[in-house]
């Protein structure tokens, strides 16, 4: 028989549990797709009053799904007890935008829950929790997250603009009739919302410049863009609910992009606090730009040469990503 050598359980907790992203997410991160087959998982669900019932089929589910990897679901409606040494905080519970909302327009309600979650973020979760802000407008709210968590690296703290990116993949590869893997460095700068930049000026496909695989550039400099901009309004059209399956998808490729090394050349766009940003970007909002993950062996060789300056007990954010221009690949 097989031997394994399990890791060391990690919690992972995840709000609006009881959602239709979550429900795609939750049991993806339960089969081991997304933190590894050695990577035994605890799922800390957080859900709200109105929620409860389900979040408790939610969890019923889980657990007579028998995945070997998980090892404990629990449920709750207090962020202080359910983030309680939490590694991970996907924070997907918001109230969704409806037909003919902009993301904006959800500011005020929302705003509060990422407040209240970054408060009880700093006070129970784990020193060093990366936290990916997925309810809208994400930008902002996990801004106003970070704020309210002082003790949390700011660099640990990201907005989900990986759907974006993966759109706009999606749309070239679809116009220049490759396969979506042969598109690369797809940076999607700025807000998730409709005044995002997809850069298909920097973006390459089977390693060439966009421009020099599409010829068809006033596509590129007119339907291009805006296409990926309302992707996300379009779907909620004909939805008649906001994208669910693509997102949770895309959660996935964006915490496998965190704990993986970035393939040589590549990067892959995150929202992320804009201070030592090397693009010239206002500092202290939350802006998507192309980020790179270093290796765990990296860091940790770093860290060894860096031993006499890390006394014991001293915190170093060792989150595993940095930003590079463009042109430096
Ligand atoms: C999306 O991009 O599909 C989500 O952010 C939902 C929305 O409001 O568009």
């Amino acid at each position: 028989e097989e031997t394994k050598s399990w890791k060391k359980l990690i919690n992972i907790a995840v709000s609006g549990a009881a959602g239709m992203i979550s429900n795609h997410l939750l049991f993806k991160i339960a089969s081991g797709e997304v933190f590894g087959p050695n990577q035994p998982v605890a799922l800390k669900l957080l859900g709200s009053e109105r929620s409860i019932q389900a979040l408790e089929g939610v969890a019923m589910e889980l657990e007579d799904s028998l995945f070997p990897l998980l090892r404990e679901v629990s449920i709750g409606i207090n962020p202080y007890e359910v983030f309680q040494d939490a590694e991970w905080a996907l924070l997907i519970g918001a109230k969704p935008r409806g037909p003919g909302m902009e993301r904006a327009d959800l500011l005020d309600i929302n705003g509060q829950i990422f407040a209240e979650q970054g408060k009880a973020l700093n006070a129970s979760a784990s020193p060093n929790v990366k936290v990916i802000v997925v309810g809208n407008p994400c930008n902002t709210n996990a801004l106003i997250c970070m704020k309210n968590a002082p003790n949390i690296p700011a660099k640990n703290f990201h907005a989900l603009t990986r759907l974006d990116e993966n759109r706009a993949k999606c749309q070239l590869a679809l116009k220049a009739g490759v396969f979506y893997d042969q598109v690369s460095n797809m940076t999607i700068w700025g807000n998730h919302s409709t005044t995002q930049v997809p850069d298909f000026l920097n973006a390459r496909i089977k390693g060439l410049p966009v421009k020099e695989v599409i010829k068809d550039h006033k596509w590129l400099e007119e339907e291009f863009t805006e296409k990926v901009q309302k992707r996300g309004g379009v779907l909620i059209k004909k939805w008649g609910r906001s994208s669910a399956a693509s997102t949770a998808v895309s959660i996935v490729d964006a915490i496998r992009s965190l704990i993986t090394p970035t393939p040589k050349g590549d990067w892959f766009s995150s929202g992320v606090y804009t201070n030592g940003n090397p693009y010239g970007i206002v500092e202290d909002i939350v802006f998507s730009m192309p980020c790179r993950s270093k290796s765990e062996a990296e860091l940790l060789a770093e860290k060894r040469c860096v031993a006499h300056l890390t006394g014991e007990g001293i915190g170093f954010c060792d989150l595993p990503e940095d930003t590079m221009l463009p042109g430096e690949m």
